[in-house]
């Protein structure tokens, strides 16, 4: 199983030191602009996979080097700085990175499963398919996903977890939708133990409260990278063991909810393929008009 990581910053290297940790791959390859940080992220790591019980090659590589990689995990972006106040403003830069960056990655892995992490993660998946799919036939949606509400659905069961007293592994409740202020609580679906999860005011407090944790976040350490990292971690668990978990994360939708061409986040199947479902959450009316309302600001985002 190789690996390429692209992009290694605070998040890329806890992305990269995950994997490593947890002996997901036997190789993984860190790209980055300034070839040193790569190159001492990679030693870093590969001295550190001496205290595991795993063997896996870490190195830091040129894009010719991610070559034949089975996922490429894309963590590359312009910086976000504190006084942006939404993530749809990191659009214009990191879609240019993605031009330069999508064609090669592409021509030298046309197999790779593509996991996007950088924002706005909804519309930069859909471009990066769209850009994918320019350079190669072979490439299927299925193998494009970007981490999208995985990891706001984890900060809402935390909020949960702690108000009903039960382990947020055994809560039921997706946040679907944007990565963004157009996300929303798949309630009227939402269950533990075969209980549905009621849908009173203290809960849509709840989803507010989590949405709003990541800026406090931001605005402080000037990044967040353990959520969006074990994010990352589960979905290349899923593919790199086949184990088809169920996670809510970004990928092109095509008609659920009537909505076309766009990324937007709903549960789905991922496995050594990518994508194997995409599932239709049953969602009433008032979800389905935040569903569609979260597609039409993607597409206003989208430019090609
Ligand atoms: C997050 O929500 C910044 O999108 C990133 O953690």
């Amino acid at each position: 199983m190789k690996i390429s990581i692209i992009g290694i910053g605070k998040v890329g290297s806890t992305i990269s030191f995950v994997i490593a940790k947890d002996g997901l791959a036997s190789e993984l390859v860190l790209y980055n602009r300034t070839r040193e940080i790569a190159h001492a992220e990679a030693l870093d790591i590969q001295q550190a996979v001496a205290l595991t019980p795993h063997r896996l090659l870490v190195r830091d590589g040129d894009i010719e080097d991610t070559a034949k990689s089975d996922i490429i995990i894309l963590a590359v972006s312009a910086p976000m700085t504190k006084e942006m106040k939404s993530r749809a403003e990191l659009l214009l830069s990191n879609t240019q990175i993605m031009l330069s960056l999508i064609p090669l990655l592409v021509r030298h892995s046309p197999q790779a499963i593509f996991i996007n992490v950088s924002n706005p993660v909804d519309a930069l998946t859909y471009q990066i398919w769209q850009i994918a799919r320019q350079h190669s036939k072979q490439i299927h949606w299925q193998q494009v996903i970007g981490t999208g509400t995985l990891i706001d659905s984890a900060r809402f069961r935390d909020l949960l977890a702690s108000q009903l007293g039960i382990h947020p592994a055994d809560i039921n409740a997706y946040i679907l939708g944007e990565h963004g202020d157009g996300q929303f609580a798949a309630l009227s679906s939402a269950m533990c133990g075969g209980e549905f999860i009621d849908a009173n005011p203290l809960r849509q407090q709840m989803v507010e409260d989590a949405k709003q944790s990541a800026w406090t976040i931001f605005q402080t350490k000037g990044y967040t990278n353990y959520t969006v990292s074990l994010a990352v971690e589960l979905i290349v668990r899923s593919i790199v063991e086949d184990l088809r978990s169920t996670l809510p994360v970004s990928v092109s939708i095509d008609g659920y909810c009537n909505v076309y061409s766009c990324c937007l986040s709903v549960p789905c199947v991922i496995g050594r393929q990518g994508i194997h479902r995409r599932l239709e959450t049953q969602l009433n009316e008032r979800e389905t008009l935040a569903f569609q309302n979260c597609a039409h600001v993607i597409q206003q985002q989208i430019q090609f």
